[in-house]
């Protein structure tokens, strides 16, 4: 009887200790984020660019799930601004999730607004960006988030880890370039360099001395935490000589596969193990363009940075000092993106709903809208005296732009949104065929699609031939979901479910729907707020590619979004 009540007292104080030592394990992170103007000089000329601190790319954030960020941001640029933590679930803090005008009105110049938000389950590489017209250009950082203190990868830790941030670079302010598009109705400026955490590197003018050094040691493996941040394009990654080993994307970790390329859609993350196997020397990594969308005018150069053995000797008897420069695919190269994606498997046998509540089927796509009667030629400089628009099931989303579509939800503010965004294309037809003319435009609104907590929706993103197909990478704002099967041309609900992989799909937050294809995607609705859903081709957004799902509370405080922060920017 004492032994046993020596040995209950025993586990009462260790379950004391266990849980003291989980809540010291969470930490809070405090950090402040100065939006302001800085002089960055890029491809020999200077620009006043927007950054923050003064840092481009910005600050690299690094916490263990568990923790809390509590960023402050200030803005001391003349735009309006957010932040959006990409990829972080915001489980009833949708508040701070950042897209202007769906969750917060922006932050005007002079304003601050602290973001304040949890990381619960999540582990891998995730990112942050301004959400507000072209801002992330410029306004974007690395988000890393370690297991657990004590928690271990499910894989070899490896010696070091580096993000590699890819970006793009325009010889011009990014906010006149697509006001610019927006007054013509063309398309935009493409970009004139792609970037590896900032700098172009030795292809291009001006870059060489600035080129990004990336050190490895024989017989050691890095982790490359790679980080898709471009704007408006999709790029291929490769190392020459190595091999990537794939153990993650989207911060979920999938069943380790090898590849000599990856490639990133805007949003996307990977993350990567190479070996320091090769003979000690310097070796390029390199980025460049997979443009799916035919006859589109696309930045066709090569941003590097060079993979630096440390014990590389300067110049080595029969080794160049030039960098080995690696193959890079086909801009065009579809299959090698395919060959890619197909080999995504989580890492784990998942949990996937196979009862579905909700059954959509969004089609995804471009449109041209013919000139406005009151408007100039000059304002229809799209093809043939168009202007370029982009839609999901017909409709073009129209941002609200005196009211976030969370606030107006939580407040009861009609006129603000509708709730009539349709399950399905108003019109079917040949979606990957050739589409009649009358059928290319689509009609602006703001509209939503609300969903029940708890349900289990199932959607298919059909691509369309309107106008031009292309690889659309699909985000969704709060969520992570699976990915059951893709596809080239229409999805046929007959035959193609038959492809679904209910096992251990991947899980991500950001899609590539194939170009001219479909993509399934399923999730439950377990978050309540407004999520944007929308193309991370930042151009497409600005033409409408773009919607958004009202999640209702559910029953209790635990299923319910939490009160708005007192600082939460007027509007
Ligand atoms: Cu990277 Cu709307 O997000």
């Amino acid at each position: 009887m004492e032994a046993l009540r020596k040995t209950s007292f025993l586990l009462g104080v260790l379950l004391l200790l266990s849980v003291a030592a989980t809540l010291a394990d969470a930490k809070v992170h405090f950090h402040d984020f100065v939006v302001q103007a800085a002089k960055v000089k890029r491809l020999c000329k200077t620009h006043n660019t927007i950054t923050v601190n003064g840092q481009y790319p910005g600050p690299t954030l690094e916490v263990n799930d568990g923790d809390t960020l509590v960023v402050n941001v200030v803005n001391r640029a003349r735009y309006n601004v957010t932040i959006h933590w990409h990829g972080i679930r915001q489980l009833r803090t949708g508040w701070a999730d950042g897209p202007e005008f769906v969750t917060q009105c922006p932050i005007g110049p002079g304003g601050s607004y602290t973001y304040r938000f949890t990381i619960q389950g999540q582990e891998g590489t995730l990112w942050w960006h301004a959400h507000s017209s072209w801002l992330r250009a410029t306004v974007y950082g690395a988000l890393i988030i370690h297991p657990k203190e004590g928690a271990s990868y499910p894989f070899a830790k490896p010696k070091r880890e580096t993000p590699i941030l890819l970006g793009e670079w325009w010889d011009a302010n990014p906010i006149d370039v697509v006001r610019e598009a927006t007054r013509t109705g063309a398309a935009p400026n493409v970009s004139d360099a792609y970037t590896i955490n900032g700098q172009p590197g030795d292809l291009y003018n001006c870059s060489s001395k600035d080129t990004v050094i990336v050190p490895i040691d024989s017989g050691e493996t890095h982790l490359l935490r790679v980080i898709n941040a471009a704007l408006n394009q999709e790029l291929f990654f490769t190392v020459a000589n190595h091999r990537f080993t794939v153990v993650g994307a989207d911060a979920s970790y999938l069943k380790p596969f090898t590849t000599s390329v990856i490639m990133l859609g805007p949003g996307q993350t990977t993350d990567v193990l190479i070996s320091g196997d090769q003979l000690p020397a310097r070796y390029y990594m390199a980025a460049r363009a997979y443009q799916s969308a035919q006859g589109a005018p696309f930045d066709n150069t090569t941003t590097t940075a060079i993979l630096e053995y440390k014990s590389a000797p300067c110049p080595a008897k029969g080794i160049s000092s030039n960098p080995v420069m690696p193959a890079l695919p086909a801009f065009n190269d579809t299959a090698t993106v395919t060959a890619f994606t197909r080999s995504f498997r989580s890492l784990k046998k998942v949990e996937v709903p196979t009862v579905v509540d909700e059954s959509l089927f969004f089609t995804v796509g471009l449109g041209l809208f013919s000139c406005p009667k009151n408007f100039h030629p000059s304002r229809c400089q799209g093809p043939n005296g168009t202007r370029f628009t982009a839609s999901m099931n017909n409709f073009s989303f129209v941002l609200p732009s005196t009211f976030s579509i969370l606030q107006a939800h939580k407040q009861g503010v009609p006129g603000v949104f509708t709730t009539d965004f349709p399950a399905n294309p108003p019109v079917q037809f040949d979606y990957t065929g050739n589409v009649s003319r009358s059928l290319w435009q689509p009609v602006p609104a703001t509209k939503v699609y609300k969903l029940k907590f708890g349900s289990r929706v199932q959607l298919v993103l059909q691509g369309t031939n309107i106008q031009t197909a292309e690889n659309h990478p699909i985000h969704i704002h709060g969520y992570d979901f699976y990915i059951l099967a893709t596809g080239f041309g229409n999805f046929n609900s007959r035959t193609d479910t038959a492809k679904f992989n209910l096992i251990d799909p991947p899980m991500r937050n950001t899609i590539g729907v194939p170009v001219n294809g479909w993509a399934v995607i399923r999730f439950v609705a377990d978050n309540p707020g407004a999520w944007l859903m929308h193309c991370h081709l930042d151009v497409h957004i600005t033409w409408g590619l773009a919607m958004v799902f009202l999640v209702e509370n559910g029953v209790g405080e635990l299923q319910s979004l939490q009160p708005p922060p007192a600082d939460l920017p007027p509007c």
